[in-house]
């Protein structure tokens, strides 16, 4: 085939294959009833598998190409291919940034002004959104070095030839104010310098001349002038100077919006005058807590989620409640107030947020809206007291987010109480120190608590993956290798979600080293010994319930075909010692109505298993 019609119809079916793997994932989220619902994942499951082969085999053709040297006409074709992906919003970091780099170097050679500020810009988007969505952090790096090989160019603004690149300079500048400064602590002492530059940018006569009448120019400075005000967040860490500046900016947008002049439809005007305010001594803390509750419970409207045609705007009313609800949480923390008051104030607004949050649908900006739960769930739970109040949190945003981890969760929980309910009577001395037994007795006698908090374990192992959900839910080609990477933070993540809170404390050795061998000589993360941990015999029980559910699943998992229960004993046993449990293995070779249980458990008992998620996720 002619290189042109194969790239044409890449295009089409990889489109066409992530359309449809986003549609399945939405519909098993749709309230349809139970015989529909697992056979959707039944069907799911089948359907992934063809396109997850069908985009691999592309992808290695794309890459073939990629390989040999560009000619004009085929740097032109494949820059016209991520312009429609970039343009169309199929963003995949892995095939964007693959193709966008040969181009890069194609064009930096030709020294094609046009083609490298796109090229640099789309990278810069496409980094941040990836390391951003699946909290990499440390990739951010890369995403403000692409902007700042754009605004490296920009004394060359008027050679573009192409007015939505030109676009690209000012993009830069706003994505570089926000969120990247945001995020990026040592990037904050120049978020002032950025905008007070692109505002030079914005006045030059040559650009105005040139575009001074263009739409996109007031939509992006309206933008920029919107993004300068989240340096609220971090502008009690800035110099005088810049707070200064940030009052100044904050005053300015607040007289704005009472003239009528700007709309505030995030409420980012309004928190930074609220910040403003108290940094010039004029409003005191407690004024301001209570303006921002009235304003969440009084002022604003709920979220039409079901409005497709205004779908940015009902964000910004998201957010709005969002970050309103995070600031509040943060100005409670004020010494100034009593844990009474904090409790009575917390009633006040906590709920109205806590069902904008649940009640978003889960095609609903998927990645930013697992980001804000993740973000909400951290600052409220400090104020929530007990911890069962908290795990019932973490597991209604483990099911409205991440269903498949949901699903999974569940058959961890009871593949590892099969396990321990046996285990438990014929090897007790193993779980002497678990919840502060001493000897044999008390195990037995603790029995139906220790088999408990087995269960609360297996809910809560994969919590982390709550925070990568982007990756996992790419199962419409292989992972590359930096996705691979990050699914192996899963573990740190879901650590990082709850260790500053001691009442979960109990968990942290299993979220952390669920994924280390029973040696502490494999797995992942490296720097946690799980050889050393008090509950070790937790986290193998967890480890072994783990690769059973990942082994036999056929629903879920569309990278692998799902293995008999006869075909993974014997894994099981190969790898006893290293990688598993030798105790755990032996009975479960020894033990054959265990093994039927299982058996049952990962077999049909999965459907009956899946029926019950069902009947939660509609209650949502
Ligand atoms: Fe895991
Ligand atoms: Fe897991």
């Amino acid at each position: 085939m002619e290189k042109k019609d194969f790239l044409h119809d890449f295009l089409q079916t990889y489109k066409d294959n992530r359309d449809l793997n986003d549609d399945l994932h939405e519909k098993l989220l749709e309230k349809n009833n139970l015989a529909d619902w697992t056979g959707l994942l039944k069907e799911r499951s089948q359907k992934m598998r063809f396109i997850y082969g069908e985009t691999e085999e592309m992808l290695a053709t794309i890459r073939d190409y990629l390989d040999e040297i560009l000619t004009d006409n085929d740097a032109e074709m494949l820059f016209d291919v991520i312009m429609d992906l970039y343009y169309c919003g199929y963003d995949d970091f892995e095939v964007m940034s693959t193709i966008a780099n040969k181009l890069i170097s194609y064009y930096e050679m030709r020294n094609d002004l046009d083609h490298r500020v796109f090229l640099y810009h789309l990278m810069g988007f496409e980094t941040t959104e990836f390391y951003s969505r699946t909290m990499g952090d440390a990739g951010l790096g890369v995403a403000i070095d692409y902007y700042q090989r754009v605004i490296s160019l920009r004394a060359h603004y008027v050679e573009v030839s192409d007015p939505r690149i030109r676009r690209c300079f000012f993009t830069a500048y706003s994505n570089l104010i926000a969120p990247l400064t945001e995020i990026c602590p040592f990037l904050q002492d120049s978020v002032y310098d950025y905008y007070y530059a692109v505002m030079d940018l914005f006045n030059n006569p040559a650009v105005q001349t040139l575009d001074g009448d263009k739409p996109f120019l007031p939509l992006v400075m309206a933008k920029i002038n919107e993004d300068i005000l989240y340096s609220e967040a971090y502008v009690d860490n800035l110099k005088e100077r810049q707070r200064g500046q940030f009052i100044k900016i904050a005053e300015q947008a607040k007289r704005e919006l009472d003239l009528g002049r700007r709309e505030d439809p995030s409420g980012a005007v309004m928190r930074a005058y609220h910040k403003a305010r108290i940094l010039a001594g004029r409003m005191k803390v407690r004024e301001v807590v209570e303006e921002q509750i009235s304003l969440i419970t009084d002022d604003l409207r709920f979220p039409n989620y079901s409005d497709p045609e205004n779908e940015d705007r009902e964000l910004d009313v998201f957010f709005n409640y969002h970050d309103t609800g995070i600031s509040i949480l943060k100005y409670l923390k004020d010494s100034e107030f009593t844990p009474a008051e904090r409790r009575e104030y917390l009633e006040r607004f906590f709920n109205k947020v806590t069902h904008v949050h649940q009640t978003a649908p889960y095609h609903f900006f998927t990645s930013r809206l697992n980001s804000a739960s993740a973000e909400w769930f951290k600052a409220v739970e400090p104020f929530m007291e007990s911890l069962e109040e908290k795990r019932n949190y973490l597991s209604k945003i483990i099911i409205s987010r991440q269903p498949i981890t949901y699903l999974h969760s569940l058959m961890v929980v009871q593949i590892a109480q099969a396990i321990t309910n046996i285990y438990l009577w014929t090897n007790p001395e193993e779980f002497i120190g678990i919840l502060g037994c001493k000897d044999i007795d008390e195990v037995k006698k603790k029995s139906e608590e220790i088999k408990k908090y087995v269960c609360d374990c297996g809910m809560l192992h994969d919590i982390g993956k709550c925070l990568i959900t982007d990756v996992i839910n790419q199962q419409w080609r292989r992972l590359c290798g930096e996705e691979q990477d990050l699914i192996r933070l899963h573990p740190e993540k879901g650590l990082m979600l709850v260790n500053e809170d001691p009442q979960f404390a109990p968990y942290f050795d299993v979220i952390v080293g669920h994924h280390k061998y029973y040696d502490g000589k494999g797995g992942y993360p490296v720097a946690f010994d799980n050889t050393k941990s008090p509950i070790k015999i937790i986290i193998d029980i967890i480890t072994i319930a783990d690769s059973i559910d990942a082994a036999t699943d056929v629903y879920c998992r569309n990278y692998a075909r799902g293995k008999s229960f006869q075909e993974l004993l014997q894994e099981l046993t190969e790898r006893a010692g290293t990688r598993y449990h030798p105790g755990i293995v032996k009975l479960l070779n020894d033990n054959t109505g265990l093994q039927s249980h299982l058996e049952y458990i990962t077999g049909e008992g999965r459907i009956e298993t899946y029926f019950a998620a069902f009947r939660e996720i509609i209650s949502l």
